[in-house]
This record gives C-alpha cells, structure tokens and sequence, in this order.
C-alpha cells in the first residue's frame, strides 16, 4: 500500500483486493473471544474532523483499536481552529504529539492532499468537501462482494476475487457527493459497471471523463441492476434550487417499495448513511432484508481496520 490514501484512484485493482481479503481475515477476528489484536500497539491515529461524522469517526477509532493503535480523536469544534489556527499549524501540533497517521475530514475538497505534503506520517482522506470518500467505497466494494461476489462467484469464498461484471446503479445527488466519485472509480478499478441515475442538474459537468454511464430514468436502470445505491441530498451543500420540490424528486428518484419491486430478486440495496428517510429511501425499503445499510456500518470498521493494518506495518505480522 502506498503511504496515504487520499483518492479510490490510488488503489491498483491488486491493492483494493488486498484490502479486501485482509478485512475479510480481520471479520473473523471480530467472531473471536478477545477481539484486540497486538498488531498496531505502540501507533497512535489521530482522527481530525472539521466536518460531523457518526459512522466514519467512530468506526476509525473502533479500527484502531481493535488493533491496539492509541487513537486521538481531535473536533474543529471546540479547539484552537476557533481562534483562527490554520489546518496546517493543527496537523503539525498533533503530529509532534507522536502520530503515526492522521485520518482526515474537511469540508474543503484537497484539504487531505495539501496535508500529506506538511506531515511525515500516513494521511487518510475519511470525506473531503465535495471530491472522495475512498474509505466508504472501499466498505461498500466489500460489503457488494460479501452479499454478491463477482458475477460468476454468486455465494462462493470470495476472497482474491474483484467485482467483475457486477452491476452498480447509483442514485442521487451525484452533484455534491464524496462517495459517488470514490466509488465510480474503485468499482470500476474492479471491473463494476456503474450507472449514475440523477436529475439532470445533479450531475456534475466531469462526469463525461468518469468510467461509467449516465441515466435520468430510474425505473429503466433497476430491472438491470444488482446492486442500487441510494444517496443522501445533500441540502446543506446546495447553493441554488436543483428540483422543482421534495416530493417531485422523490417521485422520480426515490426508492419506494414499489420500484424495489422492479429489481432483479438477488439485488441489494446500499445507502452510505446517513439517509433522509422518505426522501431518497422509503422507511419500508431501507429496512427490508434487501438493505446491506446495518451490514455497511459493520464492515466499516473491518475494512478501517485492514486499511490501517496495511498502511502502517502490520502487514508483516500474521493476523
Ligand atoms: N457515510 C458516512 O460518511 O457517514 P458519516 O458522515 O456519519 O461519517
């Protein structure tokens, strides 16, 4: 593994398996007794969040320490950041701390980039503004391979296996997502093919460079799906009016019983969290046996955990 990991595009299809495998391994882990491993004891991860996080914050340090890692979790609010204290000044006072790697939320795409240019140890991009979320795509990639395996692999060990010819349809408001762009590009890298379903005007302009195919018509997209992920919208990104109303875009674009119906019977379905319930996911839907959302939390932490495992060294040492 490289030393940081700031975008999905950083994983070759190799490395992303890797990760993959190794949270496969440290999953079972999680069925034993005493579930700490020794492997990270003496390394310290600092979680710096300028922006709010229920699932990623609390399951880096939930990774962390299961790997014995000491772990300081570090909030924008209520710090020095308040008087004014650049990012690169906080960065560089917890790393004299003694950190080893220093996991990362900003509101401002590239804050993660900018910061692996200031420290010397691993820098983890955990949401930066708009751009990539490459840890969620990674537990979403793990969790489509536990329910789904590649095409051909439906129910088999899955371990050493990518996601080849698995169908990803992704819903919403692409515009201002993080983890629609880190998971085109790491389902992609292993061998997905990923629609994006949105209205128009939550499409971003790029999006003719990105690997996948565009769709305005979700009812058209499902029947060919084997996964659907919902996306949250993102009101407090907006600036400007993207749809006509709530209820008009929940009736093009939102996931309700009915279109559920209209899924292939192995389908699942995926919501990073956290939802905006019966806006973009019916209640009934999110709660269905169809739903991985529960499973999705859960893998977050094993797969954080394979991530730091990788990055900082354990990799030598036997699980
Ligand atoms: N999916 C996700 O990033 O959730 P949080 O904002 O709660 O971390």
């Amino acid at each position: 593994m490289k030393r940081h990991l700031i975008s999905a595009a950083d994983l070759s299809r190799e490395e992303a398996v890797l990760v993959l495998d190794t949270a496969a391994e440290l999953a079972s882990v999680a069925g034993r007794p005493i579930r700490k491993l020794p492997t990270l004891r003496g390394r310290t991860v600092v979680n710096l969040f300028y922006e709010d996080s229920t699932r990623t914050r609390t399951s880096f340090e939930a990774a962390a320490k299961r790997l014995s890692a000491d772990v300081i979790n570090f909030s924008a609010k209520g710090s020095s950041v308040a008087k004014g204290e650049s990012l690169k000044d906080t960065a560089l006072t917890l790393e004299a701390m003694g950190s080893d790697a220093i996991v990362i939320r900003h509101g401002a795409s590239g804050a993660p980039h900018r910061l692996a240019g200031w420290v010397t140890g691993s820098v983890i991009n955990a949401g930066d503004g708009t751009h990539e979320h490459p840890t969620q795509a990674l537990l979403d990639a793990f969790t489509i391979r536990q329910r789904l395996g590649s095409g051909d692999q439906h129910g088999a060990d899955q371990r050493g296996t990518a996601l080849d010819g698995v169908r990803v349809t992704i819903v919403g408001d692409i515009l201002h997502s993080r983890v629609a762009r880190s998971n085109v590009l790491l389902l992609s890298t292993l061998g997905a093919e990923v629609a994006l379903v949105a209205p128009p005007t939550l499409i971003p302009h790029a999006v003719s460079s990105w690997p996948c195919k565009v769709s305005y018509d979700l009812d058209a997209e499902l029947g060919k799906s084997d996964v659907v992920m919902m996306l949250r919208v993102q009101h407090e990104r907006m600036t400007a009016a993207y749809f006509p109303s709530i209820r008009e875009y929940s009736r093009r674009y939102g996931l309700d019983a009915g279109r559920m119906a209209l899924l292939p019977e192995h389908a699942i379905v995926m919501h990073p969290g956290p939802m905006n319930r019966g806006v973009e996911i019916a209640a009934e839907v999110a709660d269905s046996p169809r739903s991985t959302i529960v499973a999705q939390v859960a893998n977050g932490v094993t797969v954080r955990m394979a991530v730091l495992y990788l990055m900082l060294g354990g990799a030598g040492e036997s699980l």
